[in-house]
């Protein structure tokens, strides 16, 4: 448990005044949040860009541009010992949910949290009974076609002749993770953007807020009169725009920030 300042404890307080007297609080999530699930980020320390190097900007692009050597070269990454995909795959057969996806769940079940827009691709949010979720960058448990934008899970599709084919209308099938390069698809959004729109308080969760568009939802949301309260570790791009910066990891703050509402609550 990290020691918590006088300062981090009065700025909890006001984040709890914030949140309880929010109309609409919606979260934005990103790697850090799972970071105390023993998933990776991607930058800062421990990062996997940090380790392995950025992947190609232009990861859709191939993949459009040969899908069958896409999945073939993905299958073999999978399993090499040493390939940040490998990595990342082991990480996530080995994750559970941690306390803060549990708190954000506790903020939706008190009527607080109306929505999480997560940029994470673990399913932890998910697993831990988060029900009003976005997923941004889509879910890395699914698989998606590329015709007619079907999903489903990758467990048990069988994956033979590549590249894989949609059982219902034969479109190619990618991974539903968004790409470097790929557009997000155009509902899940539109969603988002509504969701921005409609928060008065965003709760920035472990994200370095370099990844459009997902950064400019809290730019969004802020024009509009929002107020944005970040946890994090370190600072972000985001944080000279936060009302309150809570420096700490966010399984062990939110928790925190989620018994502090609880009894402003009960004490009206
Ligand atoms: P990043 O890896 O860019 O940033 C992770 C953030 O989490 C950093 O700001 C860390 O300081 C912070 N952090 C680390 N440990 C933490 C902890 N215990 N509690 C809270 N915060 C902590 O991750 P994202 O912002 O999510 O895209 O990255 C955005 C996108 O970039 C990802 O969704 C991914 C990547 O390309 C796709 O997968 C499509």
């Amino acid at each position: 448990m990290v020691e918590l300042t006088d300062k981090t404890r009065d700025e909890l307080e006001r984040a709890a005044r914030a949140i309880l007297s929010s109309k609409h609080l919606v979260a934005l999530a990103g790697a850090g949040l799972s970071v105390e699930s023993g998933i990776p980020p991607f930058r800062g320390p421990g990062g996997l860009w940090t380790k392995y190097g950025e992947p190609p900007m232009r990861a859709y692009q191939e993949f459009l541009r040969d899908p069958g050597y896409w999945w073939e070269t993905r299958l073999g990454d999978e399993e090499e010992p040493g390939n940040p995909v490998h990595e990342l795959k082991l990480a996530l057969e080995e994750a559970s949910p941690n306390a803060g996806h549990y708190s954000l769940v506790d903020l939706e079940r008190l009527g607080l949290l109306k929505c999480t827009v997560t940029q994470n691709v673990d399913g932890l949010h998910r697993r831990a009974g988060s029900e009003a979720l976005l997923e941004i960058h889509g879910n890395r448990a699914w698989l998606r076609c590329m015709d007619c934008g079907s999903r489903r899970p990758r467990e048990g599709f069988p994956i033979g002749d590549l590249p894989p084919r949609c059982p219902d209308c034969l479109g190619v099938v990618k991974m539903d993770t968004v790409m470097f390069g790929e557009p997000i698809p155009p509902q899940v959004l539109q969603a988002c953007w509504e969701q921005a729109e409609l928060c008065d308080c965003m709760l920035l969760v472990g994200t370095s807020g370099w990844v459009t568009p997902a950064a400019q939802l809290p730019v969004v949301a802020q024009e509009r009169g929002a107020t944005l309260i970040e946890i994090n570790p370190h600072q972000t791009a985001l944080t000279s725009a936060c009302y309150i910066a809570l420096a700490g990891p966010a399984g062990e703050l939110l928790p925190q920030l989620v018994d502090l509402i609880r009894r402003g609550r009960e004490s009206g």
